[in-house]
């Protein structure tokens, strides 16, 4: 018989126990080549840049979780925006704030940085 397998020990917090609500659901890959070309230094451009906005972790605002590769590396280091289904290739800081402030603020999808959309 399968027995759950559960270890007492872990830390837990009341926040921990419901999904978050956002309006919009942000993949930043931190994967081997991602990370290579500058993905932890985008991440914290991505974090700032949403904090400055106040629009991240708060009600209907972004969610941002960090992945291991989402597969498309050369074309990295990759965003993916859901539930817009938009992949991004996002390679400097400036690149950041367009998608933060084109796409995450006002709604509209940033077209040269755009690997695939929803079809
Ligand atoms: S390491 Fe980022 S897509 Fe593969």
């Amino acid at each position: 018989m399968n027995k759950p397998v559960q270890n007492d020990t872990v830390e837990t917090h009341p926040d921990w126990s419901h999904v978050p609500d956002h309006a919009r659901h942000v993949f930043l890959c931190t994967g081997p080549r991602c990370t290579q070309r500058g993905a932890l230094q985008l991440w914290k451009a991505l974090r700032r840049q949403l904090l400055e906005h106040a629009c991240i972790e708060t009600p209907r605002g972004v969610l941002l979780t960090r992945t291991h590769c989402q597969f498309p590396c050369n074309l990295g280091p990759i965003v993916t925006v859901y539930p817009d289904t938009c992949w991004y290739g996002v390679r400097t800081k400036a690149d950041v704030q367009r998608l933060v402030d084109v796409h995450l603020v006002g709604g509209e999808v940033v077209d040269d940085l755009l690997i695939k959309a929803r079809s």
